[in-house]
């Protein structure tokens, strides 16, 4: 069997990758490297376990750092791996410091790179993540885009060979997983009642860097005067305890992270969601729920043109408003986002090439 090398780091690499790799090891000897972006047990370890993505074969356990450091640290230990393992094809979803530096240590090698969730531009170079795309994509043989905006992201910068537009992976597995967990015992495990809460998930630094920000922002949602729910990232909740931030009010309930089918019967059963997670927006779309995108721009902008989003940047003051606006939506469109298959799509088109 050809041997394809999967690199994943960061929480939402876990979730995109779980559905492709139950595709390709029909046809490839998959090694699963994990560079060890994410640590702690409930961004890492627990989705391994739940979405049943077999052990990863590699843990290079870089850490936290800056980015040159991260970065740095990742590229010097993937190339050794590589070295040694001469895979036929490297596999990176996404856009964070585990992607670009998989792509750097492959392609150096010359070992094609196929890049999941390519094409996306928010075209706001200050997000580390739109340095990441733009590098990854130019290195990648295979570009698996998840919508029609990426391949036409692409066709402008001159890419076009090696591009499947083949649906968005997060929609295989959000399809995948929503019936595999009872929605009443998620909600009883949390204390809440369908539609009568708001979930909320931040960790972009624009967000969370400036103490000011982050301060207005918690402050924002404390007193609005609804239940939230606030699953919190470590980077978010590490930077609130370094700002000597508290949350003072009843009802903004800040909880572990959860697990990636509790985020979805969660999300499913929020009466909005407030998040600048790229994940997060589309999965409010797949779960029709109406949602506030605390960025001032997105890289899924069907999102937003179609009105299912809604960006509010910083201006957390429009929040009550916005809120109060919001209606559930009807969605009665081609697939945006693919038909669910896009994982046995990608399996199919490396097969075909390597087999
Ligand atoms: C990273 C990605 C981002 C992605 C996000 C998903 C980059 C540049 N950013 O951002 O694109 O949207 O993951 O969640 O790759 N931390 C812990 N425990 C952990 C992981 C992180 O405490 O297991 C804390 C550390 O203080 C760390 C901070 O979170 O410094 C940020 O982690 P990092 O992986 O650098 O960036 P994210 O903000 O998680
Ligand atoms: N998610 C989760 N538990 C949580 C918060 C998020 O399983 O407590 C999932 C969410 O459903 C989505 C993914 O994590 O599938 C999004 O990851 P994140 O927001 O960390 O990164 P981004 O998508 O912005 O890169």
């Amino acid at each position: 069997m050809p041997e394809i090398a999967t690199i994943v780091g960061a929480r939402p690499q876990f979730i995109k990758c779980a559905p492709v790799s139950r595709k390709l090891r029909k046809y490839f000897n998959e090694i699963i490297i994990h560079t060890g972006q994410h640590y702690d047990k409930n961004m890492s370890e627990s989705f391994f376990r739940e979405l049943s993505i077999p052990e990863p074969d590699y843990n290079l356990g870089v850490g936290s750092a800056n980015h040159g450091e991260q970065t740095a640290k990742m590229l010097i230990a993937i190339e050794k791996i590589l070295i040694d393992l001469k895979p036929d094809i490297v596999l990176i979803y996404g856009d964070t410091n585990s992607t670009i530096a998989s792509a750097l240590a492959a392609s150096k090698l010359h070992i094609p790179v196929a890049h999941v969730e390519a094409g996306l531009r928010s075209f706001n170079r200050k997000m580390p993540e739109e340095i990441n795309r733009i590098v990854s994509d130019k290195l990648s043989k295979y570009l698996f885009v998840p919508t029609q905006t990426a391949v036409n992201n692409l066709s402008k910068e001159g890419q076009t060979d090696g591009v499947y537009n083949v649906g968005d992976v997060m929609f295989d597995s959000f399809l995948f997983n929503l019936n595999q967990i009872k929605a009443d015992e998620v909600l009883k495990k949390f204390q809440l009642d369908s539609n009568e809460f708001i979930l909320v998930t931040i960790h972009r630094p624009q967000n969370t860097d400036n103490p000011t920000i982050l301060k207005t922002l918690i402050s924002t949602l404390e007193n609005l005067n609804e239940l939230i729910l606030l699953p919190i990232h470590p980077r978010t909740r590490n930077l609130m305890r370094k700002f000597n931030i508290a949350v003072n009010s009843n009802n903004l309930k800040l909880i572990e992270p959860v697990l990636y089918q509790e985020m979805i019967v969660l999300e499913k059963h929020a009466r909005a969601i407030i998040t600048d997670s790229g994940g997060v927006q589309k999965e409010a779309f797949f779960a029709r729920v109406p949602c506030l995108v605390i960025r001032g721009e997105t890289e899924w902008v069907e999102l937003v043109e179609n009105g299912w989003a809604h960006l509010i940047g910083n201006n957390f003051e429009l929040i009550p408003k916005k809120l109060r606006g919001l209606r559930s939506f009807d969605y009665n469109q081609d697939e945006v986002f693919g038909d669910g298959n896009a994982s046995g799509k990608i399996a199919e088109i490396l097969k075909t090439d390597f087999l």
